[in-house]
Protein backbone atom coordinates (compact mmCIF):
# COMPACT_ATOMS: atom_id res chain seq x y z
CA UNK A 1 0.00 0.00 0.00
CA UNK A 2 1.57 3.40 -0.75
CA UNK A 3 2.41 5.65 1.93
CA UNK A 4 0.72 9.30 1.43
CA UNK A 5 0.92 10.58 4.70
CA UNK A 6 3.82 10.80 7.30
CA UNK A 7 3.65 9.20 10.37
CA UNK A 8 2.60 10.98 13.53
CA UNK A 9 4.64 13.05 15.98
CA UNK A 10 6.73 10.55 18.13
CA UNK A 11 7.77 10.69 21.72
CA UNK A 12 11.36 9.54 22.12
CA UNK A 13 12.55 7.51 25.37
CA UNK A 14 8.93 7.63 26.19
CA UNK A 15 7.22 5.41 29.61
CA UNK A 16 5.26 2.37 28.29
CA UNK A 17 2.50 1.91 30.44
CA UNK A 18 1.32 -1.13 31.88
CA UNK A 19 -0.38 -2.11 35.17
CA UNK A 20 2.60 -3.55 36.81
CA UNK A 21 3.86 -0.48 36.64
CA UNK A 22 7.88 -1.15 36.39
CA UNK A 23 10.15 -1.27 33.53
CA UNK A 24 11.82 0.69 30.98
CA UNK A 25 10.86 3.09 28.17
CA UNK A 26 10.44 2.55 24.42
CA UNK A 27 13.05 4.45 22.17
CA UNK A 28 9.78 5.58 20.11
CA UNK A 29 6.16 6.01 21.07
CA UNK A 30 4.00 6.77 18.60
CA UNK A 31 -0.35 7.19 18.39
CA UNK A 32 -1.31 7.52 15.31
CA UNK A 33 -4.61 9.62 14.25
CA UNK A 34 -5.66 7.61 11.61
CA UNK A 35 -5.42 4.57 9.79
CA UNK A 36 -2.76 5.89 7.43
CA UNK A 37 -1.06 7.53 9.83
CA UNK A 38 -0.71 3.46 11.47
CA UNK A 39 0.33 2.85 8.01
CA UNK A 40 3.08 4.90 7.75
CA UNK A 41 4.42 4.03 11.24
CA UNK A 42 4.76 0.55 9.92
CA UNK A 43 6.24 1.20 6.96
CA UNK A 44 8.96 2.79 9.09
CA UNK A 45 9.38 -0.20 11.56
CA UNK A 46 7.71 -3.47 10.32
CA UNK A 47 9.04 -4.98 13.62
CA UNK A 48 6.91 -2.01 15.96
CA UNK A 49 5.28 -3.17 18.96
CA UNK A 50 1.43 -2.78 19.43
CA UNK A 51 0.03 -1.30 22.63
CA UNK A 52 -2.61 -2.45 24.52
CA UNK A 53 -3.48 -1.71 27.64
CA UNK A 54 -0.75 -3.35 29.49
CA UNK A 55 -2.57 -5.23 31.47
CA UNK A 56 -0.72 -8.50 30.94
CA UNK A 57 2.53 -7.05 29.77
CA UNK A 58 5.78 -6.85 31.40
CA UNK A 59 8.48 -4.29 29.81
CA UNK A 60 12.36 -5.04 30.66
CA UNK A 61 14.38 -2.40 32.73
CA UNK A 62 16.07 -1.57 29.77
CA UNK A 63 13.10 -0.79 27.70
CA UNK A 64 12.17 -1.85 24.06
CA UNK A 65 14.11 -1.00 20.87
CA UNK A 66 12.34 0.46 17.78
CA UNK A 67 9.27 1.75 18.23
CA UNK A 68 5.75 1.23 20.37
CA UNK A 69 2.92 2.19 18.66
CA UNK A 70 -0.74 3.19 21.42
CA UNK A 71 -4.19 2.33 19.37
CA UNK A 72 -5.79 5.08 22.04
CA UNK A 73 -6.46 7.32 19.82
CA UNK A 74 -10.49 8.28 19.28
CA UNK A 75 -10.35 6.54 15.83
CA UNK A 76 -9.42 3.38 16.86
CA UNK A 77 -11.16 3.29 20.06
CA UNK A 78 -14.96 3.85 19.13
CA UNK A 79 -17.65 1.23 18.75
CA UNK A 80 -20.89 0.96 16.80
CA UNK A 81 -23.65 -1.03 15.64
CA UNK A 82 -23.25 -2.70 12.56
CA UNK A 83 -25.94 -5.57 12.74
CA UNK A 84 -29.29 -6.30 14.41
CA UNK A 85 -31.96 -9.11 14.22
CA UNK A 86 -34.69 -10.14 16.84
CA UNK A 87 -32.55 -11.42 19.06
CA UNK A 88 -28.73 -10.17 18.43
CA UNK A 89 -26.98 -7.10 18.21
CA UNK A 90 -23.67 -7.21 16.56
CA UNK A 91 -21.22 -4.70 17.65
CA UNK A 92 -17.84 -3.04 16.13
CA UNK A 93 -15.95 -2.26 18.64
CA UNK A 94 -12.05 -0.47 17.46
CA UNK A 95 -8.61 -2.17 19.08
CA UNK A 96 -8.06 0.79 21.68
CA UNK A 97 -11.59 0.49 23.26
CA UNK A 98 -11.13 -0.51 27.01
CA UNK A 99 -13.08 -3.97 27.27
CA UNK A 100 -14.48 -3.22 30.89
CA UNK A 101 -16.22 0.05 29.44
CA UNK A 102 -17.35 -2.20 26.80
CA UNK A 103 -18.87 -4.16 28.79
CA UNK A 104 -20.55 -2.08 31.29
CA UNK A 105 -22.47 -0.54 28.51
CA UNK A 106 -23.19 -3.25 26.45
CA UNK A 107 -24.59 -4.73 29.67
CA UNK A 108 -26.18 -1.30 30.57
CA UNK A 109 -27.53 -1.84 27.17
CA UNK A 110 -28.93 -5.48 27.38
CA UNK A 111 -26.64 -6.78 25.26
CA UNK A 112 -25.14 -10.29 26.86
CA UNK A 113 -22.01 -12.12 25.79
CA UNK A 114 -19.05 -9.89 27.38
CA UNK A 115 -20.11 -10.07 31.15
CA UNK A 116 -18.31 -13.55 31.47
CA UNK A 117 -15.12 -11.07 31.17
CA UNK A 118 -15.97 -8.48 33.77
CA UNK A 119 -12.86 -7.68 35.82
CA UNK A 120 -10.57 -8.66 32.90
CA UNK A 121 -8.29 -5.02 32.52
CA UNK A 122 -7.45 -5.11 28.68
CA UNK A 123 -7.68 -3.20 25.51
CA UNK A 124 -10.29 -5.10 22.69
CA UNK A 125 -7.13 -5.61 20.90
CA UNK A 126 -4.92 -7.09 23.20
CA UNK A 127 -8.37 -9.30 24.83
CA UNK A 128 -8.26 -10.45 20.92
CA UNK A 129 -4.66 -11.39 20.52
CA UNK A 130 -4.42 -12.97 23.82
CA UNK A 131 -8.34 -15.02 23.95
CA UNK A 132 -8.10 -13.02 27.15
CA UNK A 133 -10.83 -14.55 29.69
CA UNK A 134 -11.46 -16.88 32.54
CA UNK A 135 -13.44 -19.35 33.83
CA UNK A 136 -16.73 -17.24 33.12
CA UNK A 137 -15.94 -16.90 29.42
CA UNK A 138 -13.08 -16.43 26.84
CA UNK A 139 -13.17 -13.05 24.61
CA UNK A 140 -13.31 -15.54 21.26
CA UNK A 141 -16.60 -16.66 22.50
CA UNK A 142 -18.39 -13.63 21.05
CA UNK A 143 -16.44 -12.68 18.14
CA UNK A 144 -18.08 -13.00 15.08
CA UNK A 145 -15.24 -10.97 12.83
CA UNK A 146 -11.89 -9.55 13.18
CA UNK A 147 -10.42 -6.56 10.72
CA UNK A 148 -6.95 -7.06 11.09
CA UNK A 149 -3.80 -4.89 9.41
CA UNK A 150 -1.18 -6.81 8.22
CA UNK A 151 2.76 -5.83 8.48
CA UNK A 152 2.34 -5.26 4.47
CA UNK A 153 0.08 -2.44 4.85
CA UNK A 154 -3.16 -4.23 4.04
CA UNK A 155 -6.17 -4.74 5.36
CA UNK A 156 -8.30 -8.12 6.21
CA UNK A 157 -11.74 -8.76 7.38
CA UNK A 158 -11.16 -12.21 9.05
CA UNK A 159 -14.37 -14.27 10.12
CA UNK A 160 -14.62 -15.92 12.91
CA UNK A 161 -14.32 -19.57 11.11
CA UNK A 162 -11.12 -19.00 9.80
CA UNK A 163 -9.73 -17.40 13.73
CA UNK A 164 -8.60 -20.20 16.19
CA UNK A 165 -9.11 -18.77 19.67
CA UNK A 166 -7.58 -21.51 22.08
CA UNK A 167 -6.30 -20.70 25.62
CA UNK A 168 -4.83 -17.39 26.05
CA UNK A 169 -3.52 -17.93 22.24
CA UNK A 170 -5.29 -16.02 19.39
CA UNK A 171 -4.09 -17.32 15.44
CA UNK A 172 -6.24 -14.89 13.60
CA UNK A 173 -4.67 -16.36 10.24
CA UNK A 174 -5.84 -20.02 10.90
CA UNK A 175 -7.32 -20.82 7.44
CA UNK A 176 -4.31 -23.02 5.59
CA UNK A 177 -5.65 -21.34 2.78
CA UNK A 178 -5.43 -17.86 3.42
CA UNK A 179 -1.93 -17.93 5.37
CA UNK A 180 -0.81 -14.31 6.73
CA UNK A 181 1.35 -12.41 5.07
CA UNK A 182 4.76 -11.56 5.45
CA UNK A 183 4.23 -13.37 9.25
CA UNK A 184 7.87 -13.37 9.61
CA UNK A 185 7.66 -9.36 9.90
CA UNK A 186 5.40 -9.46 13.49
CA UNK A 187 1.87 -10.28 13.89
CA UNK A 188 -0.94 -8.74 12.29
CA UNK A 189 -2.44 -5.63 14.04
CA UNK A 190 -5.91 -5.81 15.25
CA UNK A 191 -7.73 -2.41 13.94
CA UNK A 192 -11.71 -4.05 15.22
CA UNK A 193 -13.86 -6.87 16.40
CA UNK A 194 -16.96 -7.29 15.84
CA UNK A 195 -19.03 -8.98 18.62
CA UNK A 196 -22.64 -10.33 18.52
CA UNK A 197 -24.60 -10.10 21.75
CA UNK A 198 -27.70 -11.48 22.29
CA UNK A 199 -30.42 -9.39 23.91
CA UNK A 200 -30.87 -10.27 27.42
CA UNK A 201 -32.76 -8.42 30.26
CA UNK A 202 -30.45 -6.15 31.80
CA UNK A 203 -30.84 -7.06 34.93
CA UNK A 204 -29.56 -10.43 34.83
CA UNK A 205 -26.53 -9.57 32.78
CA UNK A 206 -25.81 -7.04 35.61
CA UNK A 207 -26.34 -9.66 38.37
CA UNK A 208 -24.08 -12.10 36.23
CA UNK A 209 -21.51 -9.04 36.19
CA UNK A 210 -21.41 -8.85 39.26
CA UNK A 211 -20.84 -12.55 40.68
CA UNK A 212 -18.01 -12.97 38.18
CA UNK A 213 -16.51 -9.63 39.96
CA UNK A 214 -17.26 -10.83 43.33
CA UNK A 215 -15.74 -13.88 42.60
CA UNK A 216 -12.33 -12.18 41.42
CA UNK A 217 -12.78 -9.88 44.24
CA UNK A 218 -12.74 -12.56 47.12
CA UNK A 219 -9.94 -14.91 45.50
CA UNK A 220 -7.47 -12.57 43.46
CA UNK A 221 -5.10 -9.32 44.40
CA UNK A 222 -7.64 -6.92 42.79
CA UNK A 223 -6.63 -3.74 43.76
CA UNK A 224 -2.80 -4.30 43.65
CA UNK A 225 -0.26 -3.79 40.55
CA UNK A 226 0.24 -7.00 38.70
CA UNK A 227 -0.57 -8.35 35.30
CA UNK A 228 -3.28 -11.00 36.33
CA UNK A 229 -2.22 -14.42 36.12
CA UNK A 230 1.72 -14.74 35.56
CA UNK A 231 1.13 -18.62 34.36
CA UNK A 232 -0.69 -20.23 31.96
CA UNK A 233 -2.40 -23.47 33.88
CA UNK A 234 -0.37 -26.25 32.57
CA UNK A 235 -1.25 -29.85 31.36
CA UNK A 236 -0.03 -32.21 32.73
CA UNK A 237 2.24 -34.46 30.88
CA UNK A 238 2.52 -37.49 33.19
CA UNK A 239 0.04 -38.68 35.79
CA UNK A 240 1.05 -36.21 39.53
CA UNK A 241 -0.33 -38.62 42.21
CA UNK A 242 -3.43 -37.04 43.95
CA UNK A 243 -3.50 -34.04 41.80
CA UNK A 244 -4.46 -34.93 38.47
CA UNK A 245 -4.03 -37.55 35.31
CA UNK A 246 -1.89 -36.85 32.62
CA UNK A 247 -3.73 -34.85 29.99
CA UNK A 248 -5.90 -33.00 32.53
CA UNK A 249 -5.64 -28.85 33.42
CA UNK A 250 -4.31 -28.03 36.71
CA UNK A 251 -4.61 -24.61 38.18
CA UNK A 252 -1.05 -22.95 37.83
CA UNK A 253 -1.98 -21.05 41.41
CA UNK A 254 -2.59 -23.99 42.93
CA UNK A 255 0.62 -25.62 42.02
CA UNK A 256 2.63 -22.57 42.75
CA UNK A 257 1.03 -22.61 46.45
CA UNK A 258 1.48 -25.98 47.11
CA UNK A 259 5.35 -25.57 46.25
CA UNK A 260 5.21 -22.88 49.53
CA UNK A 261 6.10 -19.82 47.33
CA UNK A 262 2.88 -17.79 48.34
CA UNK A 263 4.68 -14.50 50.20
CA UNK A 264 8.19 -15.11 48.18
CA UNK A 265 10.32 -12.13 47.34
CA UNK A 266 12.53 -10.76 45.30
CA UNK A 267 13.33 -6.95 45.68
CA UNK A 268 9.83 -5.38 45.55
CA UNK A 269 8.29 -8.28 44.00
CA UNK A 270 5.70 -10.37 45.41
CA UNK A 271 3.96 -13.94 45.25
CA UNK A 272 0.45 -12.85 46.36
CA UNK A 273 -0.53 -14.59 49.43
CA UNK A 274 -4.15 -14.22 48.27
CA UNK A 275 -3.68 -15.90 44.63
CA UNK A 276 -0.62 -18.06 44.25
CA UNK A 277 -0.09 -17.34 40.44
CA UNK A 278 -0.30 -13.14 40.71
CA UNK A 279 3.24 -11.53 41.46
CA UNK A 280 2.72 -8.36 42.15
CA UNK A 281 5.06 -5.27 42.34
CA UNK A 282 5.08 -3.16 45.45
CA UNK A 283 6.31 -0.01 45.53
CA UNK A 284 10.38 0.25 44.23
CA UNK A 285 10.20 -2.97 42.21
CA UNK A 286 12.19 -3.34 39.45
CA UNK A 287 11.10 -5.40 35.97
CA UNK A 288 14.09 -7.40 37.33
CA UNK A 289 12.66 -8.09 40.41
CA UNK A 290 9.67 -9.99 38.94
CA UNK A 291 11.27 -11.17 36.58
CA UNK A 292 13.72 -13.01 39.05
CA UNK A 293 11.06 -13.82 40.92
CA UNK A 294 8.85 -15.83 38.32
CA UNK A 295 12.45 -17.95 37.27
CA UNK A 296 12.31 -18.92 41.06
CA UNK A 297 8.32 -19.95 41.28
CA UNK A 298 8.74 -22.02 37.82
CA UNK A 299 11.92 -23.69 39.22
CA UNK A 300 10.15 -24.35 42.63
CA UNK A 301 7.34 -25.70 41.01
CA UNK A 302 9.51 -27.95 38.66
CA UNK A 303 11.34 -28.95 41.68
CA UNK A 304 8.48 -29.96 43.31
CA UNK A 305 5.78 -31.33 40.80
CA UNK A 306 8.20 -31.97 37.56
CA UNK A 307 5.90 -29.39 35.80
CA UNK A 308 7.34 -26.88 33.44
CA UNK A 309 5.15 -23.22 33.76
CA UNK A 310 4.69 -21.67 30.76
CA UNK A 311 4.11 -17.84 31.13
CA UNK A 312 1.15 -15.94 30.43
CA UNK A 313 2.59 -12.35 30.96
CA UNK A 314 4.10 -11.01 27.74
CA UNK A 315 7.57 -9.81 28.37
CA UNK A 316 8.45 -7.40 26.07
CA UNK A 317 13.08 -6.86 26.22
CA UNK A 318 13.38 -10.14 27.85
CA UNK A 319 12.56 -13.53 28.54
CA UNK A 320 12.28 -15.78 31.43
N1 LIG B 1 -5.74 -22.19 44.25
C1 LIG B 1 -4.93 -22.45 45.31
N2 LIG B 1 -4.05 -21.48 45.70
C2 LIG B 1 -3.97 -20.29 45.09
C3 LIG B 1 -4.80 -20.03 43.98
C4 LIG B 1 -5.70 -21.00 43.57
O1 LIG B 1 -4.98 -23.52 45.90
O2 LIG B 1 -3.15 -19.46 45.50
C5 LIG B 1 -6.73 -23.21 43.84
C6 LIG B 1 -8.15 -22.71 44.10
O3 LIG B 1 -8.55 -22.96 45.42
C7 LIG B 1 -8.95 -23.48 43.09
C8 LIG B 1 -7.98 -23.69 41.94
O4 LIG B 1 -6.68 -23.42 42.45
O5 LIG B 1 -9.27 -24.76 43.59
C9 LIG B 1 -8.28 -22.75 40.76
O6 LIG B 1 -8.17 -21.40 41.18
P1 LIG B 1 -8.99 -20.21 40.48
O7 LIG B 1 -10.43 -20.53 40.53
O8 LIG B 1 -8.51 -18.94 41.07
O9 LIG B 1 -8.64 -20.33 38.96
P2 LIG B 1 -7.24 -20.25 38.21
O10 LIG B 1 -7.21 -21.42 37.30
O11 LIG B 1 -6.09 -20.09 39.13
C10 LIG B 1 -8.13 -18.95 36.16
C11 LIG B 1 -7.49 -17.94 35.26
C12 LIG B 1 -7.72 -16.52 35.79
C13 LIG B 1 -9.20 -16.28 35.98
C14 LIG B 1 -9.74 -17.34 36.95
C15 LIG B 1 -11.23 -17.22 37.20
C16 LIG B 1 -5.46 -18.81 34.23
C17 LIG B 1 -4.00 -18.91 34.32
N3 LIG B 1 -6.06 -18.17 35.21
O12 LIG B 1 -7.40 -18.92 37.38
O13 LIG B 1 -7.24 -15.64 34.80
O14 LIG B 1 -9.42 -14.98 36.51
O15 LIG B 1 -9.50 -18.65 36.37
O16 LIG B 1 -11.93 -17.31 36.01
O17 LIG B 1 -6.06 -19.29 33.27
C18 LIG B 1 -5.53 -14.20 34.00
O18 LIG B 1 -5.62 -14.81 32.94
O19 LIG B 1 -4.77 -13.23 34.14
C19 LIG B 1 -6.34 -14.66 35.12
C20 LIG B 1 -6.21 -14.14 36.33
Amino acid sequence: MPITVPPPPMRTNAPIPTWFGVGGGADLLARPESLDQLCACLESDRRAKVLGDGANLLVADAGVRGMVVSLDHECFSAWHQTAQSPTHVTIRAGAGVRLPRLITETVRAGLGGLEGLAGVPASVGGAVMMNAGGAMGQTGDAVSAVGVLTRDGATHTLLRNTIAFEYRRTTLFADPRRPAPAPELGPPVVLWAEFKLKKTDAGTLRQRLKRVMAAKAATQPMGERSAGCAFKNPVLRADLPGMGVAGSTLSAGMLIDRAGCKGLRVGGAEVSARHANFVTAQPGALAADVIELLRQVRQRVDGAFGVRLEPEVVIWGDAL
